[in-house]
């Protein structure tokens, strides 16, 4: 195709891409071109161990067989079908098998093409679940700060992301924010949830709720365990309690489990792991491994059935996208489920959170290294930034452990990973002692 057109992969002016230090990718191009179980390729032969399961959504490890025959089947059996007014039968399967995996009580789903248009499609389920309900006062959505929710306004609005809303201000009105579960100075270097800030924490949801009252709200949406702000791990207690306040007053508990979701932190959903059901979960990533771009919001059937009133041939919540449910995403979907159902994967994390822990917080002591926090198969290791230059040392690590046959990501001066969950011990030894190498030698 590309010599039909005419260019060549080595012009890379065209594309601009995403969430990427365009200028400095474009003059020394980091390129993968295959994938295999725990790897990637690059363009000149190497092979880079993943530790980020591509961008926390590649689960089940590359190029699964059962994922790949399914798309393929699907794309040649029927590539699409009409998503309004008509229906086909994978979306409807992928939607039962969810619903199987999912806490009790999480029984209806809506499809999206991303995480971000999941955020979106729960806020917009949660305003109009209050409208329906004749408590249509409940406008405003508190979110958390250090909170990512995707791109889109209703995500950036009730994120927590300062650049967002520097650059892009928030559209949405009425939002408030609750502080962030990361207490430097307090939790450094702990393992997995800490004990204690829970009650101190939620004091601030209480205030929030008292100073706009319940009545004006509609609902809470936060990450069980922020990831793309630099991991940050609840307190024990925090997340049971939050439920016990949202429910208290009307509020409803919106969990986004976009990196959460299947297996990432040792159970199904984070929901699971820390025995928490919250009113709707959001996820995405994982729902494909990775594969074809598909999101999804799951509710409770108390929200669904408030929609399903009026006469029947009216459209009951109006919205939706022209991929929502499509074939060949759902086929991917159904597949991805089938194999992480065969091979345990969704509990997986759980036999090796231990060995994962351990390894992660061999780091402590080196060079820069001023934090470590894990959960599941979750690690961020935290460096001190270079004064006046914020991020440049996370990212040439980032830089150096690429070149040393290594993937992990950075996000501000801190270092994430999250390997796909087929990972064995001989991998994390050899990602963390690489990291390891690699710290010692930066500047
Ligand atoms: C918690 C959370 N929500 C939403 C998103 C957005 O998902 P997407 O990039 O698929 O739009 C992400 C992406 O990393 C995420 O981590």
């Amino acid at each position: 195709m590309s010599n039909r057109l005419n260019v060549t992969p080595n012009d890379l002016s065209a594309f601009w891409m995403p969430f990427t230090a365009n200028r400095q990718f474009k003059k020394a191009p980091r390129m993968f071109v295959r994938a295999k179980d725990m790897h990637y390729w690059t363009s000149d032969g190497r092979e880079v161990l993943d530790g980020t399961a591509g961008l926390w959504c590649v689960n089940a490890g590359h190029c699964r067989p059962k994922i790949v025959e399914a798309i393929a089947e699907q794309a040649g059996e029927m590539d699409y079908a009409p998503a309004f007014q008509m229906g086909h039968p994978k979306a409807f399967e992928l939607a039962n098998a969810l619903v199987n995996i999912a806490p009790e009580g999480l029984n209806h789903v809506l499809y999206t093409n991303s995480g971000s248009e999941a955020v979106e499609t729960a806020l917009k389920v949660a305003l109009a679940y209050h409208r329906v309900r004749g408590e249509g006062a409940r406008f405003r959505l508190i979110g958390r700060e250090r909170g990512y929710h995707g791109v889109n306004f209703g995500g950036i609005s009730v994120g927590g992301i300062v650049t967002n809303r520097k650059m892009f201000g928030t559209l949405l009105t009425g939002v408030d924010h609750m502080p962030h579960t990361h207490t430097p100075g307090k939790n450094q270097f702990t393992r997995g949830e800490r004990e204690t800030g829970a009650d101190d924490l939620l004091s601030e949801l209480e205030r929030i709720v008292t100073l706009h009252d319940a009545s004006t709200i509609a609902a809470v949406i936060v990450e069980p365990v922020a990831g793309s702000t630099g991991v940050l791990i609840p307190p024990k207690g925090y997340l049971k309690k939050l439920r016990e306040i949202t429910k208290k007053h009307g509020i409803l508990l919106i969990f986004d489990e976009v990196i959460t979701g299947f297996g990432r932190v040792g159970t199904p959903f984070a929901a699971d792991y820390f025995g928490v059901t919250p009113d709707m979960i959001v996820c995405a990533k994982g729902l494909t491994n990775g594969t074809i771009p598909m999101g999804a919001v799951l509710v409770t059937s108390e929200i669904h059935d408030a929609f399903m009133q009026g006469p029947e041939h009216v459209i009951e919540f109006f919205h939706g996208y022209t991929y929502s449910g499509n074939p060949v995403a759902s086929a991917a979907g159904l597949a991805t489920l089938e194999t992480y159902k065969d091979e345990g994967l969704l509990t997986r994390g759980a036999e090796m959170a231990p060995y994962w822990e351990e390894a992660l917080h061999s780091l402590r002591g080196l060079p820069h290294v001023i934090d470590i926090r894990n959960l599941g198969l979750i690690g961020a290791v935290e460096l001190e930034p270079i004064a006046g230059s914020p991020t440049k040392r996370a990212f040439s690590a980032f830089v150096k452990a690429f070149e040393a046959g290594i993937l992990i990501r950075t996000t501000g001066d801190i270092i994430a990973m999250s390997p796909p969950l087929i990972i064995e011990k001989s991998h994390i030894d050899t990602l963390i002692g690489k990291l390891a190498e690699i710290l010692k030698t930066l500047d």
